[in-house]
This record gives C-alpha cells, structure tokens and sequence, in this order.
C-alpha cells in the first residue's frame, strides 16, 4: 500500500517549502499546497513542486457558481493534480459540474463543515442541528453528486465511512503518538485514523515543525 501521508507545505516561501518536501520525500506520500500558496506562487509554484515527482493536493476549496468552479478546474487540468478540494455547501449542481470538469486522474474532495465553526457559527449562517449530522448530510450530498470523497475529522472518519464504504477521505489535524497534546482533547492518530477509514493523512507541523523533519516523517511511516 503507498504511503497515506500528504505533507501539508504551509510555508509561505516557495524555495522554503520546496526544500522541505525534497527532504522528507522519501517517507511521505504527496504534498498538500493550500489555497496560500497558490495564491502567491500560482501555476508556477505548483509545477516546481511537482518537479520533485510527489503527487500534489491542491486544496482550493472552491465554492462558486457551477460554472465558475467548472471553469477553474479545467483551468488547473495542466497541473495534474493527484486531489483537489470543493466546498459540499456549494452545492450538487456545483460539486456534480466540478467533477465532470476535473481531470480523469484527479479526485475531487469536498469539504464539509471547517472545524473553525462551532454549531453557534452554524446556527448563524441558518444551518440548525449538530456539527456531526451537518456532515454527514455534506458527506451524503457530496456522493450523490458523484464526487470522490470528503475531508473529515479522525472523530467523523469512522462514522463517514460506515455510510459510504468506497469513498476516499481525507483526513487532517493528526497528532503522532508522543507528541505533546498540551491539554485534555481527545488525539487522533495518523495510525487510528488510517484504521478508521482515511485514505490520506494531511498532517504539516508535526513534520514541517519538527527539530528533525525527515525523521519525524520516518517515525510516521513506520507507523502506518
Ligand atoms: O496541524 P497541521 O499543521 O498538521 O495541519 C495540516 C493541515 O491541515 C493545514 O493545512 C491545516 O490547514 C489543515 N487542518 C485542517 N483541519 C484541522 C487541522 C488542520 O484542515 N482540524
């Protein structure tokens, strides 16, 4: 099985973060760039990233008009991207334009609810109910709309992937065993998350911000 583990490069140089994941490509997966880093460094920052010859998630989360989102994957086709991220509130007709869209080697993930939100924020924006059954109708929506899966919390990948057996989840916000919580909340594993169901691993500081990133990396891996 090929490594999980994507290495999210929130590194706002590019040479920075192109020098990390060619240190620690050995042992990870693919890299993860964000909406930053496409931002500043566009079509030309991914490609000297895909040089290194790692698959690349390009986390866009796009949320537009149906034809808006259509537009801009078929804009990014030449960027071959291994995943690419939508936002489920966009809706069906959205998500089922973005992956007609995408290109054939590229699965088209949707961001259900950002774990910046709390369910007052929900509550705001007219969304009543929980935070986990809000996912799960995101989770639901965004495989009627035929796309390839979804990014999920380590708590949620359990219960997400019990209702959709053959999606692909993506999973951030994990903790290796040993390092320092610093507080009571309940840590998810790269390890736990993989036996709960995730299919990527999205995980930045523990490597990125390590005293010794490759081994850091190394230890991950051996995990898995
Ligand atoms: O925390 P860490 O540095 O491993 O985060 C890696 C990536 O996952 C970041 O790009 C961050 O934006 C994303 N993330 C997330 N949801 C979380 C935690 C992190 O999307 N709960």
């Amino acid at each position: 099985m090929s490594n999980p583990v994507y290495l999210a490069l929130d590194l706002p140089q590019l040479d920075t973060a192109r020098a990390l994941a060619q240190k620690v490509k050995a042992h990870i997966g693919g890299v993860k760039l964000g909406l930053e880093f496409f931002c500043a460094h566009g079509h030309h920052g991914v490609h000297e990233i895909t040089h290194l010859g790692l698959p690349v998630f390009l986390d866009l989360k796009l949320h537009d008009i149906p034809n808006t989102v259509a537009g801009a994957m078929q804009a990014i086709h030449v960027l071959e991207p291994a995943i690419v991220t939508v936002h489920a509130s966009g809706g069906r007709a959205m998500m089922e334009d973005a992956k007609a869209a995408a290109a054939n080697g590229t699965k088209v993930v949707a961001v259900t609810m950002l774990t910046s939100l709390d369910e007052r924020d929900l509550e705001r924006t007219g969304v009543s109910g929980n935070a986990h059954d809000q996912v799960m109708r995101l989770a639901e929506l965004a495989e009627l709309a035929g796309l390839d899966g979804i990014v999920c919390s380590g708590q949620e990948v359990g219960a997400v992937h019990k209702q959709w057996k053959d999606g692909f989840f993506v999973v951030p916000g994990l903790r290796p065993a040993g390092s320092a919580t610093g507080d009571q909340k309940r840590v998810v594993t790269p390890r736990q998350a993989r036996d709960d169901g995730a299919s990527a691993l999205v995980i930045g500081r523990p490597i990125s911000r390590a005293d010794n990133p490759v081994q850091a990396a190394r230890d991950i891996e051996a995990t898995l």
